[in-house]
């Protein structure tokens, strides 16, 4: 199969690349190459989309069997589209396109999504126009590909995370055998993530067997105290760990999700309780498969030891040991 992979200089678009060549295919990346370099085997076409959305001349004649876009650009989409209509077409979209985070169990057939952008916005201006230009992107492809497979991934994970959201738990774990570690909200609050291989593979999977449809792709869901306990059984430790509630979280100035003074992967309830709690039994029944989490730990840890100036969200050593002194006084005051 001739795979046309459009990025494969990064995490994903790099994994659906290695995972094509692994298979066998003849696997060519258009990107402009800036943001690393394609993996070997694959054929590197330059292209910045940015400054000419329609292919590159290199890539004129080219008739593709698939083609895996990750994109947030919708005239980006509709230019490579139109260029490569006969392709099986791979989007990747996200779970962004739903307005609700709230609904757990929710599907592509419950969720309502964000009206669409169909002009070229930037994201930063405000969040929402991320999803709403997906749902755009979506359009472009269901509208003008012979046959198009829609994933809207949730938290993508693993070896070569350029986020370091997930990284933060094999990172913090590592060593800490015993020891006493910060576990945000309850053990019963639900997760979800998928690792990027998993991901990969689905995809490549569905160009191989022209799979159509939408779908969320991510993992089974699980609970808190199952995910935490996965990441420390993929890292070899059994830590001590201290649960402070999202309450006390809060009053501590500690962040959900991502970024400084943050726990990872952790977001406030009710407002986000759907967010990593969609019921993905129409994706598994399409043929995703997903590995267990203590080996998306194992490989993660193995990958930031090799890469030791990979970016690792969250909490400093320092910032995690003041919040759980504080919550120790607070919890079990002498
Ligand atoms: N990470 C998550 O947890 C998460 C969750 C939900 C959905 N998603 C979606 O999953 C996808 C992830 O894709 P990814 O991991 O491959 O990373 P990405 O950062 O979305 O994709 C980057 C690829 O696009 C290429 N690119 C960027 N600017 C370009 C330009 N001007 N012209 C041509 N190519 C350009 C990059 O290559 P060069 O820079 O080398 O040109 C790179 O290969 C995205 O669609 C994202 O929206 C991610």
């Amino acid at each position: 199969m001739e795979l046309l992979v459009l990025g494969g200089t990064v995490f994903l678009s790099r994994a659906v690349a290695e995972e094509g060549l692994r298979r066998g295919h003849d696997v060519t990346c258009a990107c402009r190459g800036e943001s690393g370099g394609v993996p070997a085997g694959a054929r590197h076409v330059a292209w910045d989309r940015a400054a000419e959305p329609d292919p590159p001349r290199a890539l004129a004649g080219a008739r593709p069997d698939a083609v895996v876009d990750v994109a947030r650009h919708p005239s980006w989409v509709r230019a490579a589209v139109a260029a490569f209509p006969e392709a099986h077409w791979s989007f990747v979209s996200t779970i962004n396109v739903y307005t609700d985070e709230a609904t757990p169990g929710g599907t592509p057939d419950s969720l309502p999504l964000h009206d669409p952008v169909h002009t070229d916005e930037d994201p930063a201006t405000s969040p929402e126009l991320y999803g709403a230009m997906k749902v755009a992107c979506e359009d472009a492809v269901r509208d003008g590909a012979a046959a198009a497979f829609v994933v809207r991934p949730g938290l993508i994970v693993g070896p070569g995370d350029p986020t370091g959201r997930f990284s933060y738990w094999p990172a913090r774990l590592d060593g800490a055998d015993g020891a006493e570690v910060l576990a945000p909200g309850d053990p019963d609050d639900v997760v979800q993530v998928i690792d990027v291989r998993d991901l990969a593979a689905w995809i490549v999977d569905a160009a191989e067997r022209r799979t159509t449809g939408t779908y969320d792709g991510t993992s089974a869901p699980t609970t808190r105290g199952d995910f935490l306990a996965e990441v420390a059984r993929g890292v070899g430790v059994e830590p001590a760990w201290v649960w402070v509630p999202q309450d006390a979280l809060a009053e501590h100035r500690v962040e959900p999700w991502a970024g400084p003074r943050s726990v990872p992967v952790w977001l406030p309830l009710p407002e986000y309780a759907g967010m990593l709690a969609h019921d993905v039994t129409a994706s598994y029944d399409a043929g995703l498969v997903t590995r267990p989490l203590a080996e998306t730990a194992r490989d993660t840890l193995a990958w930031l030891r090799e890469h030791p100036d990979a970016t690792v969200t969250g909490l400093t050593r320092d910032e995690e040991a003041e919040v759980l002194g504080a919550w120790s006084r607070q919890a079990r005051p002498r």
